[in-house]
């Protein structure tokens, strides 16, 4: 049985998981590198609290009484008590296994790791541990709290109880788990990345402008945002990323990262989080299609 879970990184993603978390009744222990990184995201959590409690998700006794259920540490160490670690980390794989290695050597043996990877190999990182059968994916959605969708990824020896509780949980958090294999991109990302690049293709082409090609998904499909939008919320560095590990692992065309991209990553202009992308968010609730030639 799941009590107590570990989180490994708290930005957006980590925090998000967290909040979920903590919201659902778990102890939860997250780590940070610094303390400065700890702090902010600790922050995110109590502040994203407080919005579920003004939404009326929580009431004010009970986001107090989650927020304490909440440590924070510098340590992974201090994770060693949890039943379950999940780490959302940077999209790298050689930190990702760095970490479940270290993990391995501290935790005991009935620990499940688990990774928010959304394109990365579960497989290379359970073959990193001398526990691989314990080791899963759980791929969240941005905005955690918002999104109900949480993709759950078995690898060729992931134990058939490990899966269970896995789904579980996820259930537990209010959310809808769908099972993926191992294969790179898993479900959402395998069919959203093409499209997402197709977008930046089209814009690279002048085949219609930021606005029109937002607008045209918006309301000719229904979409809650546009693709370049969307792009500039989930952070052109971590789509390029994900991309890139896709189009390594594929060796198809469709996943290749547009040169576009690629130039916007380099300047820093990474969409939402960095003030600038496809979009001008100064003003973060009315973002403005930039002139991007
Ligand atoms: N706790 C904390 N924050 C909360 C919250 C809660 N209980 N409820 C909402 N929020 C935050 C949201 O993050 C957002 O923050 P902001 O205003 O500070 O920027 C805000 O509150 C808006 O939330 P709403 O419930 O009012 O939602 P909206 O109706 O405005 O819709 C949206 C916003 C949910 C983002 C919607 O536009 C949408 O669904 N967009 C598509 C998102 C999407 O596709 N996400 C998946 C990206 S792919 C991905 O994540 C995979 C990765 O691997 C790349």
């Amino acid at each position: 049985m799941i009590e107590r879970v570990g989180v490994v990184g708290c930005g957006t993603m980590g925090s998000g998981i967290v909040q979920v978390l903590l919201e659902a009744g778990y102890i939860v222990k997250v780590r940070e590198m610094d303390s400065a990184l700890l702090e902010k995201g600790l922050s995110a959590v109590q502040k994203g609290l407080g919005r579920s409690a003004e939404k009326g998700i929580l009431t004010v006794k009970a986001k107090e009484e989650a927020f304490n259920r909440l440590s924070g540490t510098l340590l992974v160490e201090d994770l060693k008590d949890c039943d379950l670690i999940i780490e959302a980390v940077f999209e790298d794989i050689q930190v990702k296994k760095d970490l479940f290695k270290n993990l391995d050597q501290i935790c005991p043996k009935k620990v499940i790791f688990a990774s928010n990877t959304s394109s990365l190999s579960i497989t290379e990182m359970a073959a990193s541990t001398s526990r691989p059968e314990r080791v899963i994916g759980v791929h969240f959605f941005n905005p955690v709290q918002v999104m109900p969708l949480a993709e759950v990824i078995k690898t060729i020896i992931t134990s058939p109880e490990v899966l269970d509780m896995t789904l579980e949980l996820i259930k537990s958090l209010k959310k809808v788990p769908i099972i993926s294999k191992d294969n790179p991109g898993f479900i959402v990302n395998l069919l959203l990345t093409p499209y997402l690049m197709d977008a930046i293709r089209a814009v690279a082409q002048g085949v219609a402008s930021i606005q029109d090609i937002d607008t045209g998904m918006k309301l000719g499909c229904g979409h809650p945002m546009g693709p370049l939008m969307l792009a500039d919320f989930i952070g052109l560095d971590i789509l390029c990323k994900g991309a890139n590990s896709m189009f390594d692992e594929y060796k198809d065309s469709r996943y290749a990262p547009p040169t576009l991209l690629i130039q916007l990553v380099k300047m820093g202009f990474v969409g939402k989080k960095a003030g600038k992308g496809f979009y001008d968010w100064s003003d973060q609730k009315n973002p403005v299609p930039r002139d991007i030639f």
